[in-house]
């Protein structure tokens, strides 16, 4: 997915945009590029990051009040110059900077063609922006008319915002399946993909939804839909601190959100979770709570870390619910033609919200009937707004792509969950309720001390930066986590490691254990302890190296390891919290030493927005 920002008011434009881009390139960066107003409609683009923007727009004249500007994760066509956004019109009067995926722009292309159009790049944007400037020179519409007469013929997602050389005031910007917030500061306004790029300079903002059009011209802000209905904006104060999007200090925003967890933990189950009145409090699912205590069925869908999550869940609601779990790739649900029945309820679990294939699972479970649950990190993302209930995790915003701190505080959000529904149905005792309560409350803490093996596991990393490939293998609630581990260590350093259920290795992958592979042990002391244990000896007898995260005090495993790392101990359905933070960090330090672009990964973009 991309980012795009748009601004107009009183401020040098080109600053704003600017600042605006390198907080959102988290989205996605191959490419870079602004629009500005400055004499003429002028665009500045290239491939590469922001801060090569910034120094290709050096001693260019870019006084303007109006502009607009994207950093793209490549869709159609590579990333370079010509593919990069702003886009201008056949006549370049229009530009148009996109986020989104125009399904029929093959056909609106050909079309454009045909009336002697020629195109600069293979994007499907350009093709946008022609069919909007063809339909205002046949309509002699102004420019937002035009644009939403494009609307009612585009196929797709899209989060577009459209200026003109001759509406010099105007900004129009339309969203469909891909997020668009407009920030209302006084006198000026801001467009853009989330509230990070607009909150330093205004905390009211305007969630877009689904096929509204957003215009601002001669400093007034109008609303309407792509069917030409006039909308009140409705104006939200969005309480996101700037100080919350800087890195605070840390070398990367991912190692800044791992070692924010303990407060992340604490933040998602506050005001939630009291063990000294034995309460669950959790407002977003208090009308439909019933409906999963009734549950025939749950079934999760998510994609990456937040399917790892619904992984960890399957466990823990089968195990004090009695409700049978399907955890699904989001991807492939809503591809296949699944069984849904009444009774069935869905719960989407996604960091970003934005998750195109989550939200195309949502759809198609609401449209056979399902009751669909959103666990959310992002508030106003499109997932809590199309689904019927849920609860945010109050993580606070995530920058990092590799997702750290999303993943516990969903686990703690789907623990809560599970608990509450537990008690409904008295498929838990009251005990065992009080006890896991209390167990929660104390994770904050042991997630601290588990942070304090930094170091030991920085001098590990140094040891594996040059492998070639690892194997993460753990039992029970720690598989999930031996997955999770395997995803953080290859998505930012690049290294190639697999996820397995330890029992699996004997069915094949132990063929890959020589002297060179190093297989990481999730070996905490629980219910299948000594089956792990007979695991690692046979990895051992194959000369294989062992990394074990083991509960402190371990001797046997400290004897058995070639490297132990010692976490604190913790009921075993809790685990997942405490044992995935070494594997957060080795992969951290190992894709650090390897020189990796930990928080901008190649190839990858936060949320995947596109199909
Ligand atoms: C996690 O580290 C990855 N960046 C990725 O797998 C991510 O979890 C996945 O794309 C789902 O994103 P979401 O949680 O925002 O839906």
């Amino acid at each position: 997915m991309c980012g795009i920002v748009a601004y107009v008011g009183h401020r040098k434009a080109s600053d704003v945009i600017i600042k605006g881009l390198k907080r959102l390139e988290y989205r996605g960066y191959d490419s870079t590029g602004i629009a500005l107003l400055n004499g003429g409609l002028n665009i500045y683009k290239k491939k590469g990051k922001v801060a090569e923007l910034e120094s290709f727009l050096q001693g260019q004249n870019l006084n303007s009040q109006i502009g607009m500007g994207h950093t793209r994760w490549a869709t159609h066509g590579e990333p370079n110059d010509e593919n990069a956004h702003p886009h201008y019109s056949a006549t370049k009067k229009l530009a148009i900077i996109h986020n989104g995926i125009i399904e029929n722009y093959a056909s609106l292309k050909q079309e454009l063609i045909r009336k002697g159009h020629q195109f600069l790049s293979e994007t499907d944007t350009e093709v946008f922006i022609h069919f909007i400037e063809d339909i205002q020179e046949n309509e002699q519409c102004p420019l937002d008319e035009a644009v939403r007469l494009a609307l009612t013929k585009v196929v797709g997602a899209y989060a577009i915002v459209v200026m003109s050389f001759e509406q010099p005031d105007m900004l129009v910007a339309a969203r469909k399946g891909s997020p668009l917030v407009v920030g209302v500061g006084k006198g000026e306004y801001f467009m853009a993909s989330d509230a990070t790029p607009i909150i330093e300079y205004t905390n009211e903002v305007v969630y877009l939804n689904d096929q509204e059009i957003a215009v601002v011209d001669g400093g007034k802000l109008t609303i309407r839909n792509v069917a030409n209905l006039p909308l009140t904006p409705y104006i939200q104060t969005v309480d996101l601190e700037l100080e919350a999007i800087e890195k605070g200090g840390y070398e990367h925003f991912m190692l800044k959100e791992i070692f924010e967890q303990p407060r992340s933990i604490q933040d998602c189950m506050r005001g939630r979770l009291d063990s000294t009145t034995n309460r669950l409090t959790l407002g977003g699912l208090r009308d439909y709570l019933k409906k999963l205590v009734n549950a025939d069925r749950i079934l999760i869908v998510a994609c990456g870390t937040s399917w790892h999550a619904g992984l960890v869940a399957e466990y823990f609601f089968e195990e004090f619910c009695r409700i049978p779990v399907e955890v699904e790739y989001a991807s492939e649900f809503r591809y296949r033609n699944p069984v849904i029945r009444e009774g069935d309820v869905v719960i989407a679990i996604s960091q970003s919200g934005e998750t195109a294939d989550t939200l195309a699972a949502i759809d198609l479970a609401k449209s056979k009937g399902a009751i669909i649950f959103g666990i959310c990190n992002v508030v106003g993302s499109s997932i809590p707004r199309a689904t019927h209930a849920g609860a945010y995790t109050h993580a606070g915003p995530e920058i990092g792509v590799a997702s750290t701190k999303a993943f516990t505080a969903q686990l703690i959000v789907l623990n809560m969950i599970a608990l509450s529904v537990a008690r409904n149905r008295g498929t838990i005792t009251d005990q065992k309720y009080h006890e896991l309560l209390v167990e929660l409350e104390t994770i904050p803490s042991k997630v601290e001390k588990a942070l304090k093996l930094n170091d030991q596991i920085k001098h590990i990393a140094a040891e594996f930066q040059d492998a070639r490939n690892f194997i993460y293998l753990g039992r029970g609630y720690n598989f999930p986590v031996a997955l999770e581990g395997a995803l953080k260590l290859k998505e930012i350093s690049y290294i190639h490691a697999e996820g397995y259920p330890a029992a699996e290795m004997k069915h094949g992958p132990i063929a890959l254990i020589d002297e060179h592979m190093p297989v990481v042990f999730i070996a905490t002391k629980d219910s299948s302890y000594e089956k792990v244990v007979s695991n690692i000896q046979e990895v051992k007898a194959r000369k294989g190296r062992v990394i074990a995260i083991a509960t402190e005090g371990d001797e046997l495993i400290r004897s058995m390891a070639e490297f132990t790392i010692e976490v604190p101990a913790t009921n075993e359905v809790l685990m997942p919290l405490v044992s995935v933070i070494p594997l957060q960090l080795l992969s951290y330090h190992i894709a650090v030493m390897r020189g990796c672009n930990v928080d901008q990964p190649r190839n990858l973009a936060k949320s995947v927005t596109v199909e």
